[in-house]
């Protein structure tokens, strides 16, 4: 039998353990797992990891935010995914709110189909709750977006849900067996506590931490459980950022409640000393980066579980943009870029630096999120029949992180001067080389929409 492509002698990984073997791929999807497979094209990946192409489940590609629009727009953004590592990636259609949720996804697609250089999904960004939406969410399901986020901030924006909005959307969708992500910051105490800030004398943009203390965090999301938890729904914090958070969440999870939690490099790697830097302001994002404390914690509750999945938020400004908070930190356009060294940071500082292993960083980048999202087993697996989604990594590869190495359309990164050791060498999107060697060789729109499906059993406890 001869196999179109055949990836030889790597060391397969899975959140279950190592073991070396051939890769055997036909057209999109992998074929056998074995030795000595014959394959008209042959990638050596011999001193090589391989495993699935990770999903980055929280992106804001060429989003309009903060007076501008991000930077890296759904080619650039999903270029740097794959070279990173990266071959699917779950942005978000927000609600343009009075039109439908509908017209914001058909948007969207309109606008990323024909850009994506990988594969992805969306989530539906509700911007308000009330009859309307409940009577859109089985058309929605059916388009293939079965998740959904709410923000508990963002009042200035338009996007921000009450607490019985979140309730009744966490109470509608799980008929669905749907997720209801949710920002969790609390918007009054910010705005209380960014009133006590002004005037005071801090540092860059320090301002922006201390405005936002961890509270500000902790207590919305420990509202957010207790709301999933009356409303017997699931629910998924996005962008977790302090140890007080993953705290609540731990104990939420272990006296049942069906709620899951992300966090992302940016957390775990940059402290909020850096917003006292001249260029602190690069660093603004929402919630803020914390304390090396959390840092810790943030680690250690991606080692027992609690913390199921890395994303990387990525929402790019460049420097330019991000100068038009002129001074003032509640004018900063809030987010990074992150996408292109999710994958490179979690194997340096997270296996290398042994606070994960292996096998962990393979749950978190790959399964868990192909799980929570509906995409599994087509996604975050190297299994016969999956998509043939596959990372070659180099684990000897040493870059040092600055925006010369990246496709981000930016000209700095939160990571610059960072050295790594580990970097991808190839990325396959079903089937297909698109990038060889560190150069990317695929082409905008290659890239599919993925239909996803609820993660979980629909509940329906309507009384008869
Ligand atoms: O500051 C951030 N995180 N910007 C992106 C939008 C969001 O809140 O996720
Ligand atoms: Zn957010
Ligand atoms: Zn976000």
């Amino acid at each position: 039998m001869q196999y179109d492509i055949v990836i030889k002698s790597g060391e397969l990984v899975s959140s279950h353990g190592r073991t070396r073997a051939d890769l055997g791929i036909i057209g999109e999807k992998i074929a056998a797992i074995g030795h000595d497979l014959d394959g008209r094209e042959v990638l050596d990946a011999t001193g090589m990891l391989v495993f699935p192409g990770a999903l980055d489940v929280h992106t804001h590609f060429q989003l309009p935010f903060c007076g501008t629009v991000s930077a890296d727009d759904f080619v650039s953004g999903s270029k740097a995914a794959a070279l990173g590592g990266v071959t699917t990636f779950i942005d978000f259609a927000i609600q343009a709110r009075p039109a439908s949720i509908m017209d914001a996804v058909r948007a969207r697609r309109a606008e990323a189909d024909p850009k994506v250089c990988v594969d992805y999904g969306l989530h539906a960004g509700v911007t308000e709750w009330n009859p309307d939406r409940v009577r859109e969410i089985p058309e929605i399901f059916e388009a293939g977006v079965s998740s959904f986020k709410m923000f508990m901030i963002y009042k200035a924006q338009g996007w921000q849900s009450n607490d019985g909005d979140l309730f009744g959307a966490i109470r509608e969708v799980k008929r669905f067996g749907g997720m209801i992500g949710v920002h969790a910051e609390n918007n009054d105490l910010i705005d209380l506590l960014q009133d006590e800030t002004d005037g005071a004398d801090h540092p860059g943009c320090y301002a922006h931490a201390v405005s936002r203390p961890t509270v500000t965090e902790s207590e919305a999301i420990s509202r957010a459980i207790q709301l999933a938890e009356a409303a017997d729904g699931a629910l998924y914090i996005v962008h977790l950022s302090t140890g007080a958070s993953a705290d609540i969440v731990r104990a939420a999870r272990l006296r049942g409640v069906n709620v899951h939690a992300e966090t992302g490099p940016q957390y775990l790697l940059l402290d909020d000393e850096l917003f006292k830097r001249e260029d602190g302001h690069h660093f603004g994002t929402c919630p803020p980066i914390r304390k090396p404390a959390d840092q810790e914690t943030l680690w250690d509750r991606l080692a027992d579980g609690t913390l199921e999945v890395l994303a990387t938020d990525t929402c790019t400004f460049n420097s330019t943009q991000k100068a038009m908070w002129n001074g003032d930190y509640k004018s900063i356009p809030f987010g990074m870029p992150g996408i292109e060294t999710m994958v490179p940071l979690t194997y340096s500082k997270g296996v290398r630096e042994g606070r994960i292993t292996l096998e962990q960083m393979i749950a978190l980048l790959c399964e868990n999120p192909a799980r929570l999202f509906g995409l599994w087993p087509r996604k975050g697996s190297l299994a016969v029949g999956s998509d043939a989604d596959v990372v070659i990594f180099d684990p000897t590869c040493e870059v040092t992180i600055t925006p010369e190495v990246l496709a981000t359309n930016c000209d700095y990164s939160p990571f610059e001067g960072t050295k790594v050791k580990g970097w991808p060498q190839t990325t396959l999107l079903r089937g297909r080389v698109v990038v060889r060697d560190r150069t990317f060789t695929g082409e905008p729109g290659q890239g599919r929409f993925l239909h996803r499906k609820p993660a979980f059993a629909p509940i329906d406890d309507t009384e008869s």
